[in-house]
């Protein structure tokens, strides 16, 4: 593709994918050609604040047979992203999922296979690992500033934070873990340098979801949509990796305890937290903790698509490839295993 060209991308579902929508059509090399959702008035709505026209597909096989589409973000309730990106590779046009890759392991390395056969650019949308105190702990990281790591803790806690908007949140293959738990864990996993995890112990349910209770903002849903809870409200666990580090991961969707999103990393050589973004570290026989005010910069959502479409026009590297969102997934799917079988489940990574 020319490098002058622009990617022509269809945006589906409309919930998180109007912040990715925003960002891809906000990118000078990217406009939002179409929109696909089940709910017409939703694209309708998100359209009015896009510029130019853009077509609107109720059927995701139909869009991915428009020609004039290069790429896809897929943005609805995780059942159906393995469905509609597999459908977007098979038709050899660009994908960019949102977390958490899929519903299961299985379907997630399906994904993969196809996608990296097809030779189109895969990448996950992770907006906590592209946010900018992720991505500064991930360069310090690189930088060797931490010596090695050996310990980590990742957590997302809600008081009162289940979703009650979508059935997709609360159905088999939602839940809390691959909801939260995922951001702390891609994110922590990356920053570490993404070492092998080969085995994981868990515990995982439910104590809220089912009965109505610990719903968003403390709203009370309709008996007929609570009744048919079948996931996760909270999974947390431990899982080692191939050189000896531990990591401590806790997702909570509700829970009798404050609300907490945090990431601690302990190295050799120094230590820190995600928020507020502080370094811990030893400064000629004195403790110095450092808080790092960062400056303001492309992250987040912003420089995804910059990495998307660069990927696609440019041919250059892309950091997130969807093989990421399937170790991830292999490793909340072995808390969660665990969580049912009461003993420390294996992980067969799918890395070289
Ligand atoms: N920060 C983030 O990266 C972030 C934030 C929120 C949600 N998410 C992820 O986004 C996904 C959706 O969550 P949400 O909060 O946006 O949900 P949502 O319910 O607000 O939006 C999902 C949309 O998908 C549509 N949809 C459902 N099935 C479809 C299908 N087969 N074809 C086309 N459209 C379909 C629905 O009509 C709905 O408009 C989840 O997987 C969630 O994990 C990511």
């Amino acid at each position: 593709m020319a490098s002058d060209k622009k990617v022509r991308v269809c945006v589906v579902g409309m919930g998180i994918g109007r912040s990715n929508g925003r960002a891809l059509s906000g990118n000078p090399r990217g406009e939002v050609v179409a929109l696909c959702d089940l709910r017409e008035d939703a694209m309708k709505d998100f359209a009015k604040e896009l510029p130019g026209e853009q077509k609107l597909y109720t059927d995701y096989k139909e869009m991915c047979r428009d020609p004039e589409i290069d790429a896809v973000f897929v943005g609805t309730p995780n059942q159906w992203h393995v469905p509609v990106a597999r459908e977007v590779v098979r038709n050899d046009k660009h994908v960019i999922v949102t977390k958490p890759l899929a519903d299961s392991e299985d379907a997630a390395r399906t994904l993969v296979e196809e996608a990296d056969a097809s030779g189109v650019v895969n990448m996950m949308s992770l907006g906590t690992r592209y946010g900018a105190s992720c991505q500064h702990l991930g360069k310090l990281g690189r930088d060797g500033f931490f010596g090695d790591f050996y310990y980590a803790r990742a957590r997302s806690v809600r008081r009162n934070g289940i979703p009650d908007w979508s059935m997709g949140f609360i159905s088999e293959g939602g839940g809390a873990f691959r909801d939260m738990g995922v951001h702390v864990l891609d994110a922590v996993w990356w920053m570490m340098g993404m070492p092998r995890p080969i085995s994981a112990v868990g515990v995982a349910g439910a104590h809220f979801g089912q009965h109505g209770n610990g719903y968003w903002d403390g709203r009370q849903p309709a008996e007929e949509f609570y009744s048919k809870f079948a996931a996760d409200d909270f999974g947390c666990g431990f899982i080692r990796f191939d050189n000896g580090i531990g990591l401590q991961i806790e997702s909570f969707w509700a829970s009798h305890q404050p609300g907490a999103f945090q990431i601690e990393l302990f190295g050799t050589e120094a230590g820190a937290k995600l928020s507020p973004l502080t370094l811990y570290s030893m400064d000629d026989g004195a403790e110095a903790d450092t808080e790092i005010k960062l400056p303001k910069q492309l992250e987040g959502f912003d420089l995804m698509a910059e990495e998307f479409i660069g990927a696609i026009l440019d041919g250059t590297e892309f950091h997130a490839p969807l093989q990421h969102g399937l170790v991830v997934q292999q490793m909340m799917e072995a808390v969660l295993r665990s969580g049912e079988t009461g003993v420390e489940e294996r992980i067969d990574a799918a890395m070289e």
